[in-house]
Formats: structure tokens, sequence, C-alpha cells
């Protein structure tokens, strides 16, 4: 039976780490979330990072204007906050409504005040050195396998999902981290036969059972990134939780596993930024 990596317990630890070196600082640190329009799940999300702000000591600067707002108006808001000495970090919230370019948004945040991790000054700096923040959902996921003593170096890594957000930044990271990584997506053919050499497997796909107990290798570390609903309407992830963890050796719960380790350490990327800004 697998051990559960409790994304909820080191999130807690983390935001007491950064709230303590936020209150050091000669000035609070200040994050704007930009919510445009009313996407349920990002109003969620949003609200999460309002209540880490506060717990953390973060000044929370952000707005949240209509959906009909014009990709000009956005892309103004955005300026005045780049010019803004209070504002460390600037998050907008994805997706956008469809009549704004999300790759012109995200271009026009300051690349010092990116603390997604998003614009391609910084993913650039991610593919060669060490930028100041990292995307969060990967940085949290390593930050949990590293509490738990996993390592990636000489595993293999297999990685489900290609995306900006997580899959492709992920698998940097696990690089990084020495693993050997194979990355999966919708037009990989046998991904049964992939998924069963995984050492650590990541699943960010965003499909309910996507990942069942015959694809997963004994002993294997699973962690997963989705959160969906399930026909019940019950949150869950892309692992056949239950019957998966039969066979792993860490496993990581949905909801308590990644996404509140997605949020802590969105948290230490402001405070990161703001020590740059200090400086
Ligand atoms: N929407 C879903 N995940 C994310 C994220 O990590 N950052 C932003 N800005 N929007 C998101």
């Amino acid at each position: 039976m697998a051990q559960i990596l409790d994304g909820k317990a080191l999130a807690k630890k983390i935001k007491e780490q950064v709230a303590a070196e936020a209150a050091s600082l000669p000035r609070r640190p200040g994050l704007a979330v930009i919510l445009v329009g009313e996407n349920p799940a990002s109003q969620v999300y949003v609200r999460g990072k309002e209540k880490d702000c506060e717990e953390c000591g973060i000044l929370n600067l952000g707005c949240k204007i209509p959906a009909e707002t014009s990709e000009e108006e956005l892309l103004r808001i955005i300026a005045e906050m780049n010019a803004d000495p209070a504002v460390d970090g600037i998050l907008v919230q994805l997706p956008l409504p469809k009549h704004i370019d999300e790759g012109k948004v995200l271009r026009a945040i300051s690349p010092a005040k990116d603390v997604d991790c998003f614009h391609p000054e910084n993913v650039g700096e991610m593919m060669v050195g060490d930028p100041i923040c990292w995307p969060c959902t990967p940085f949290g996921v390593m930050e949990l396998l590293r509490e738990y003593g996993i390592s990636a170096a000489g595993k293999h890594c297999v990685v489900l999902g290609r995306s900006n957000i997580v899959g492709k930044p992920m698998t940097l990271l696990l690089l990084r981290d020495n693993g050997t990584v194979t990355v999966c997506h919708s037009r990989t053919p046998d991904l049964k036969e992939q998924c069963l050499k995984a050492d650590i497997l990541v699943a960010a796909v965003g499909k309910v059972n996507l990942v069942t107990a015959d694809m997963v290798k004994e002993g294997a570390v699973v962690i997963d990134v989705a959160m969906n609903r399930n026909e019940a309407g019950k949150l869950c992830g892309d692992v056949d939780y239950v019957a998966v963890a039969e066979k792993a050796s860490y496993i990581t719960p949905v909801p308590g596993g990644v996404g509140p380790m997605t949020r802590a350490v969105l948290m230490r990327n402001v405070l990161a930024a703001a020590k740059d800004h200090q400086k």
C-alpha cells in the first residue's frame, strides 16, 4: 500500500516559512492576481490565492474585471502594474475570454514580475539555468518529492501531458534533477507500455481514470496533477486512485496532493521576486 504524499501538510509548512520571511523584509511583498470574467473554476482558484496572500502577509493588489474587457484595456492594466513598485508579482488567471490573445497578454507582463514563469524570456531562462521563479505546479511537485526524499536521479520518469503550464516545465525540472524523462501525449500510441516503464509517473492530462492499475509498475511513485470531476460530481484526478495505491510506493491524493503545493510555491515565487526587487 502506497504512502501518501501529503501536499496539504507541506504547503502549510511552506506558507509559514514564507510568512516569516515576508515579515522580515523592509517592504511587504505584493501580488496582483488579475481575473477576467467569471469562470467558476478560476473564481475558486483566485479566492484560494487571496486567502494564501492573507496567510503569508503578502499584499493582494489584484483586480477582477468583466469578461467583456477589451484586450487593450487588459494590456493597459498590466502596464500600470508593471510600473507599480508595490507590485512584485503579476498573475493573469488563465483561461482568458476568447477575444483576448493569451500569448500577447503573457508577453506584456514584465519578466521580473512573472511569478507564473510563463513569459517566453523566463521560459528561456528555465531552459538554460536558474530563473527567479519556477512554474508553480511542476515546482510544487518537485518540492513534494524532495520533502519525501525522492530524487529523479537515475530514475525513469514518464510525464503524461505536454502543456506549457505543466507537462513541458515538469519535463525540464525532472531532467534538471537528473531523471530520464519520456513525455507522452494524445498522439502517443503505446501509452500503457510507456507508463509501465515509469519509476516516477506524473499525470497531467485532465481525463478521469486515464491511469489504471495495469499501467503502473509495482513500487512506482505516482503524481496526479489533474483536477477533474467524475460522473458523480466528485473531485478526482487522472489516476484510478484506490487501485493504483495498491501498487505504488508513493501517491498524491486528489484533493490534498499537488493542488495545495501549487498554491504554496506561488507564495514562495512572490517572496523570491520581492527579495530580488528589494536587493
Ligand atoms: N490556470 C490554471 N493554472 C494556472 C496557473 O498556473 N497560472 C495561471 N495564471 N492560470 C492558471
